[in-house]
């Protein structure tokens, strides 16, 4: 009988592919600083190479900078710059940006490389000589900062909520457009509908997720026309060849940059020098090629940029008979306050300072694993403090960095080895094994606890892999959590540190002996496959914890992680300093050191119960009520933003500004009484400013984020609070008449730290939401949250 029937062995892992691995990201436009959005395409690049190298596959990662068009070169102008001059500036912040944080592609691309100009010109000439380019005039709307031609049904009309000036604006991107009426050089798109409909029948991945690529289909079946490729106004940019009054439509230009890189128009690349490689400590070398074969195996773009790689890059590939890439990755954006992080929103937050709130050596690490375990390709993200600190503190501090410690503490390993357990433990069998028997074998001194371990390891590599070919890097992080939950319960139920201490008082006992070094040893090969697999996320991190586990360096592979690779004697290295200090309840400062424990008092952990009276405090700061909502309707300016009057009390209206669409639509809210906070500091979202936020939890599957709900009949002013707290003085729970009173430390404007302490404490479990594990309730009864699934997060 087996409890695990599916789970596979190494032994059946995906097959090697046959030629080495091309993935490409989009370059980046250098009109402003690297900011997350670019850090997160690169890094779902980067860690799907780390990945395939840890598979021991040859790989090409391609990524770099977009120099030319009418954006980048105003943005050389505003500073008095040479546009040249002005892009080998932001090439060093962009090179030192990726250095930072670890990404290290095989090429950054410049627009301005030599070769890629040469590229750029053969594919105009190609294109030209095919008659699939011809003169024409383009007289429309173009929107400088997506650089495109954007047609009249894409264009709105947007009036500012304070000054009452309309402006037009794209759909595509909520961005202004503006008129232009140019003499241009035209692509035959048209003529290439039918073809790109036979590539994408022809291919049901091409594109990813698959409801991209059913957009696009339709997209393209309804017709296309003939797009502009070249601008007339525009200096900065590659000239038309024999009309140099003309330069190259930025895009043109940008796209072919990934063949650049395959060495078109010849059919070989030496990189030499002249191209740049980024310089990391982490980088990895010997499996990379010098030479990308094309057609490009993955081109990661974000949903913004789709149409462009899905529709015009493959059209320009066929009319240059070049294979089109096998599959384009799009994927969604991260959000702030729910609208798309960029430098135009303003709502960019500096990197920097968020390695300072994570503190430790390894902050870059934690920062990586934080990206590309919260995010998921199909859908958006909202970053916020709160995820920030429940994953450092949750899986990197309690579990992953706490598992490492453990295993190395001198207190349950005094030896500082790799222990040697029976030698029967380390036979083949238990290699593959993935299948827990319904009892341990007779005779064995591996009980039915040590099974499940062991087939968890032999199975965790084979879950990693089948994600991180579909770039789900969540379920790849996930299945990884997986192992170090299943190992910190083992070592809990199994209590090493006792078996440690009674062989202090018992040195000669064998029995205790033999239980304490298969427990060490099993414990120390679950963290060793775990960090291997973790490399490509945290590759210092995950380093780190491999030279503690003295694991030599060709032991570091896919191939590796199994169980049974460590050898018993070898000396391990046992320092206490921890891999990520938590992040405490105190305000996000910045921090250098993890602060020390306190001592405990009276038999309790003082510290502990200062944390919980200083989470009470902030509770109490924070007026959590039902309120009901009226005249909701969209914002002026946001597609994504709902307005509403939000009704506290009989007398007292607020405004509330939320960001619950697709979620929600304004008529869902009309007239609910809803779970809210109606004391935080005042926010201005798209010129309205908000007094009053609505809870909300968001399933961490689905991604789909439903209103906490009220208890029946609930009224308007009745007050939120956990099980088990003081409302106020003489407050008794349950007591209907003074529930509505305010609480005595309740703040007057909660600063948004204050709130973010308040929310790292929010959780659902078993559909219920919880603050640090004691229901939310009014003196009506539970607040719910069904159809929820645990640990996802409420807000
Ligand atoms: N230069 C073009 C791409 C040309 S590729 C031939 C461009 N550059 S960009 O700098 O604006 O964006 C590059 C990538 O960053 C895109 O994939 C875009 O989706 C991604 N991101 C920018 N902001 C983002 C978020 N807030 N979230 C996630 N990614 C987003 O477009």
């Amino acid at each position: 009988m087996s409890e695990n029937t599916t789970a596979k062995s190494l032994a059946e892992i995906t097959p090697k592919p046959e030629k080495p691995l091309f993935i490409t990201t989009p370059i980046y436009y250098v009109n402003g600083d690297p900011h997350v959005g670019h850090l997160y395409t690169s890094l779902l690049a980067d860690s799907y190479t780390r990945f395939a190298r840890l598979r021991e596959i040859p790989m090409f990662f391609l990524s770099g900078i977009d120099e030319h068009g009418q954006k980048v070169g105003q943005s050389a102008a505003e500073k008095n710059i040479e546009p040249k001059a002005w892009c080998d500036i932001m090439n060093d912040n962009f090179l030192k940006f990726f250095e930072n944080v670890s990404i290290c592609p095989d090429r950054f691309i410049r627009t301005t490389d030599k070769d890629h100009e040469e590229a750029v010109f053969a594919v105009w000439n190609k294109l030209k000589a095919n008659d699939d380019i011809y003169k024409g005039k383009y007289e429309g709307w173009y929107c400088l900062s997506d650089e495109a031609f954007v047609p009249e049904l894409n264009v709105q009309d947007v009036t500012d909520p304070v000054t009452g000036k309309v402006t037009k604006m794209t759909i595509d991107s909520n961005r202004p457009v503006e008129w232009l009426v140019e003499e241009n050089y035209m692509f035959r798109l048209s003529k290439y509908q039918q073809p790109l409909l036979d590539w994408i029948d022809a291919n049901p991945t091409c594109i990813v997720p698959e409801f991209r690529r059913n957009e696009i289909y339709n997209f393209v079946k309804s017709g296309l026309n003939d797009i502009s490729v070249s601008r007339k106004s525009v200096k900065w940019g590659i000239p038309v060849p024999d009309d140099p009054s003309h330069t190259i439509y930025v895009w043109i230009d940008a796209l072919a940059n990934y063949i650049t890189a395959a060495g078109y128009p010849g059919d070989i690349v030496h990189l030499d020098e002249q191209h740049q490689i980024c310089q990391s400590k982490t980088k990895i070398t010997g499996l990379s090629v010098t030479k990308p074969v094309w057609p490009a195996d993955i081109q990661i773009v974000g949903k913004d940029i789709i149409k462009f790689h899905a529709i015009y890059w493959p059209a320009f590939l066929l009319a240059l008979n070049l294979p089109v890439y096998k599959k384009l990755v799009v994927h969604g954006w991260w959000t702030k306050d729910r609208m798309k992080i960029s430098k135009s929103a303003g709502n960019q937050f500096e990197i920097p300072d968020e390695l300072k709130i994570i503190g430790g050596p390894f902050a870059v690490d934690a920062f990586r694993y934080i990206l590309l375990k919260e995010s998921n390709i199909s859908i958006d993200c909202d970053y916020s403090l709160n995820v920030v600190k429940s994953i450092v503190n949750a899986d990197l501090a309690d579990q992953y960095g706490n598992l490492l410690l453990r295993c190395t503490a001198a207190a349950i390993n005094p030896a500082q080895i790799v222990p040697v357990p029976p030698p029967s433990v380390l036979d083949a069998k238990y290699h593959n094994l993935v299948e827990v028997p319904a009892e341990a074998p007779a005779n064995s001194p591996l009980t039915l606890e040590d099974l499940k371990l062991i087939a968890k390891i032999n199975s965790t590599a084979a879950l990693v892999d089948a994600a991180m070919w579909e770039l789900d890097t969540q379920a790849a992080i996930g299945a990884i959590c997986s192992l170090n939950s299943v190992t910190n319960g083992y070592v809990q139920t199994n209590e090493p540190w006792k078996l440690a201490k009674q062989l202090k008082d018992k040195p000669d006992n064998a029995e205790i002996q033999t239980k304490l070094s298969t427990i060490l040893y099993l414990m120390i090969e679950a963290v060793r496959v775990a960090s291997t697999l973790l490399l490509p996320f945290m590759p210092s991190a995950a380093a780190y914890s491999l030279d503690r586990l003295a694991i030599p360096a060709e032991n570091r592979t896919v191939q590796h992680c199994h169980f049974g690779v460590a050898q018993p004697g070898t000396k391990i290295d046992g320092k206490r300093d921890p891999l990520f200090p938590k992040i405490l309840e105190t305000e996000a400062a910045p921090k250098a050191q993890p602060a020390k424990p306190k001592p405990a008092k009276g038999g309790k952990n003082a510290s502990e119960e200062d944390k919980q009276a200083a989470l009470d405090q902030s509770f109490a700061m924070c007026k959590f009520q039902m309120i009901k909502l009226t005249d909701c309707k969209k914002h002026p300016d946001a597609d994504k933003l709902i307005v509403c009057t939000a009704h506290l009390s009989e007398t007292e209206t607020s405004t509330l500004v939320t960001g619950l669409i697709p979620h929600y639509q304004p008529e869902d809210l009309e007239g609910r009484v809803v779970c809210s906070v109606v004391n935080l500091k005042p926010k201005k979202m798209m010129g309205i400013e908000g007094h009053v936020m609505l809870l909300a939890a968001t399933d961490k599957v689905s991604g789909k984020c439903i209103l906490l709900q009220p208890p029946e009949g609930s009224q308007i002013g009745d007050r939120i609070y956990p099980t088990g707290f003081t409302l106020a003085e003489g407050w008794k729970e349950g007591d209907v008449a003074t529930a509505q009173k305010a609480t005595t430390q309740e703040a007057a404007e909660v600063p948004k730290g204050r709130f973010e302490k308040v929310v790292n404490g929010f959780k659902v479990e078993t559909e219920l939401p919880k603050f640090y594990g004691k229901p939310l309730v009014t003196s009506r009864g539970p607040i719910k949250i069904e159809g929820i699934c645990d640990g996802s997060e409420f807000h």
